[in-house]
């Protein structure tokens, strides 16, 4: 791409002019073949960063990014489903999402993440489990999602290549917290999936990249816009993401917790927030008639033993031996590592259950191995926190209340923060909802 159809991009941003599309298409596709001095692609980002763009060139840069590598082509796409979730404590929805989707009958082609900051990524929660493979090319994804009705597997350079280099200068660049170009990173990913319709999940408040709910429902805004652009069915639940979600935290400690759900019991707060966005997305895909009937279907699945018996295949499909398969979903501390040292940490008062910090809990998981600070650290799966209260629920001065698993001591100043993570009030307060907005 020539020098000056950059800069004309550039300048046409900077003075908030509609950029010219062609060049826009031109500019992406150089991107995606690295064919473009890095110092333009800086210059273009920082400029978008600063000024923003419009929800039009946001679809547009998205469709771009998405075409620059493969799409998974489907015959009829109005049963291919996917979420994906801007990123919480404990949120392990998608373990839980995907066989239980396939369970009721959709195709689960789903593509995920590594950790990313404070929270932790799907593909390192299910690479805890002995021999689970996450690298699947889009032919592998297909045809397992044919053959079984979901996978899920990590990004890879097939899927928006475009992203892959994008991101990094993001990164280095200070442009990551640009709402255009999340929203072009997520959802070229997701709509080369193929996908008919898409659910995604914005978290809000402290534990959550966005912390306020003007920020959330901007993001949710501009993902439901370029995703409908591109003529995906969508729609954007946002989500509170202050109290950390369910009784688990860390990578192999939230497997054990999807097992439990998945088996018809484990955590309430867990469940409800995998019926709703399933729910969701049985009825935009047309196969429940309104919201109600899919939380039925769900809740069904969850308690026949059929969403478990999906999540065994896909663990089966994905590499797993037959009898680690067996003892994952009947005794799965056996298989999944164990931590060096467990800490409890009591109550210290007694009242109610209001407040427990999430991001400081994701904070200290994250030093002690369950997250990374950089992409070549290596998370260590069994490191995490099993919270023992729910919100709301009263509790005894000196009753245990949280479980640190960790390898190494903590500090003083770690066992101080640990100890102040949770509010306890003299009054009792009724948990807020998780659904704050749903962005159609
Ligand atoms: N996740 C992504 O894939 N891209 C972003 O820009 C942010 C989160």
């Amino acid at each position: 791409m020539e020098s000056s159809d950059v800069l004309t991009l550039i300048s046409q941003i900077e003075q908030r002019q509609t950029m010219d599309l062609d060049l826009l298409s031109k500019f992406i596709k150089s991107v995606a073949t690295r064919n473009i001095d890095i110092n333009y692609v800086e210059q273009w980002l920082k400029a978008v960063h600063s000024n923003g763009i419009s929800v039009n060139e946001t679809t547009i840069l998205t469709k771009g990014m998405m075409e620059s590598g493969s799409i998974i082509a489907w015959e009829d796409n109005s049963l291919v489903v996917d979420k994906h979730s801007t990123g919480g404590v404990g949120d392990k929805m998608s373990l839980m999402l995907a066989p239980a989707l396939a369970a009721c009958g959709l195709k689960v082609p789903m593509l995920a993440g590594r950790g990313l900051g404070h929270t932790g990524g799907t593909i390192d929660k299910l690479e805890s489990i002995n021999g689970f493979n996450c690298s699947l090319n889009p032919q592998q994804m297909q045809d397992q999602v044919a053959a079984i009705g979901c996978c899920i597997a990590a990004q890879n350079a097939a899927i928006a290549p475009a992203d892959g280099l994008l991101y990094a200068v993001r990164d280095v660049t200070n442009t990551i917290d640009s709402i255009p170009l999340i929203t072009a990173s997520i959802i070229s990913k997701k709509a080369a999936e193929g996908l008919g319709s898409l659910v995604l999940d914005v978290k809000c408040g402290q534990g959550a990249f966005m912390q306020s709910f003007g920020d959330a429902e901007a993001l949710a805004k501009s993902m439901v816009g370029a995703a409908q652009g591109l003529g995906i069915k969508t729609i954007a639940q946002i989500t509170q993401m202050d109290y950390p979600i369910g009784r688990y935290v860390g990578n192999s400690l939230e497997i054990l917790g999807s097992i439990e759900v998945l088996n018809g019991q484990g955590s309430r707060d867990t469940r409800e927030l995998v019926v709703l966005q399933g729910a969701a997305l049985l009825v935009l895909s047309g196969t429940a008639s309104d919201e109600f009937a899919g939380q039925v279907m769900m809740n069904n699945v969850l308690d026949n033993g059929k969403a478990l018996a999906k999540f065994k295949q896909m663990c089966l499909a994905q590499g797993v031996s037959q009898s680690d398969v067996e003892l994952l979903v009947r005794q799965p501390t056996k298989l999944l590592g164990k931590s060096k040292q467990v800490t409890s940490v009591h109550s210290p008062s007694q009242g109610y259950v209001s407040a427990i910090t999430s991001m400081t809990l994701a904070e200290i998981a994250r030093n002690h191995g369950a997250g990374r600070f950089a992409m070549e650290d290596t998370i260590i799966p069994e490191i995490g926190f099993e919270i023992i209260v729910e919100r709301g629920q009263a509790i005894n001065q000196g009753e245990t209340w949280i479980k640190f698993h960790h390898n190494v001591d903590l500090t003083a100043q770690e066992q101080q923060s640990l100890a102040d993570c949770i509010t306890i009030s003299s009054k009792p307060n009724k948990p807020k909802p998780r659904l704050i907005e749903i962005i159609r």
